[in-house]
């Protein structure tokens, strides 16, 4: 099965996509997280990609339609969950031809909303372990041990784009690039648009609904 997940910065999109791809025993695609480890490497994508990523900015579409076929590529047999990406229509369009071009298609497109005043809240409560990439929250979701992740072991660090001043310039970019993307997709089969407002279990159960359905 493969599944696309799109919504504003914090709605859920990592969280969720975590999970319900654990469940479906599929690959969780986050472009964040696989720019974030380019970065992390100094790869030559990671080295084009800081700047923008440390800005709230969208980095170039040719960089990340690269980056995304491969790993499209080496995870099609399991199948995949796309999260992060596509993040415009242009994205959008590229990874139409690219699925067709593989002969490849996504059985659900889910988008997630939820209020800007919570996006706010989670976004600058989240932490992260730098060895797992694994999501918590200061309030909602907090490690039992401060600092360390539950999973790992590894540190838990607060991400450079999680300050206020760049939260404002990611959410402006998604009503700029982002949301048109429900045009693009809502008309389409296996599209879904679901309340992630409510508390994480509850948003998962919705998400698996639209996937078993
Ligand atoms: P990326 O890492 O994809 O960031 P994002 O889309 O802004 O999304 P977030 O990771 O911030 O939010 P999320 O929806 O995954 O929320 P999460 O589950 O963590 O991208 C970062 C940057 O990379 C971009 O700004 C850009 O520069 C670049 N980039 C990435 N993709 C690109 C692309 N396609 N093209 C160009 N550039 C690209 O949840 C947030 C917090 O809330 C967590 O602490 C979590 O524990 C908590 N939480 C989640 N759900 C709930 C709930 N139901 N109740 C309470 N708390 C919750």
């Amino acid at each position: 099965m493969n599944l696309l997940l799109f919504g504003p910065p914090g709605v859920g999109k990592g969280t969720q996509g975590v999970r319900l791809a654990e469940e479906l025993n599929i690959a969780h695609l986050a472009m964040g997280d696989i720019l974030r480890t380019a970065v992390r490497e100094g790869t030559e994508s990671g080295n084009k990609a800081k700047g923008y990523m440390d800005a709230g900015k969208l980095v170039p579409d040719d960089v990340v339609v690269s980056m995304i076929e491969e790993r499209i590529l080496q995870d099609r047999e399991s199948g995949f969950l796309l999260d992060g990406f596509p993040r415009n229509v242009a994205q959008a369009e590229a990874l139409q031809l690219m699925l067709q071009r593989h002969g490849l298609h996504l059985d659900h497109i889910v988008f997630m909303d939820a209020p800007e005043e919570e996006l706010l809240k989670r976004l600058s409560g989240r932490i992260i372990c730098r060895a797992c990439g694994f999501g918590f929250h200061r309030h909602y979701s907090p490690p039992q041990k401060e600092g360390v992740c539950d999973r790992c072991g590894g540190e838990l660090y607060q991400r450079e784009d999680d300050r206020e001043d760049v939260i404002a310039d990611r959410l402006h970019v998604y009503h700029e690039q982002t949301r048109p993307l429900l045009s693009f997709y809502e008309q389409q089969e296996g599209f879904a648009r679901i309340d992630a407002s409510g508390a994480m279990d509850e948003v998962l159960e919705k998400l698996k609904r639209v996937v078993n359905d």
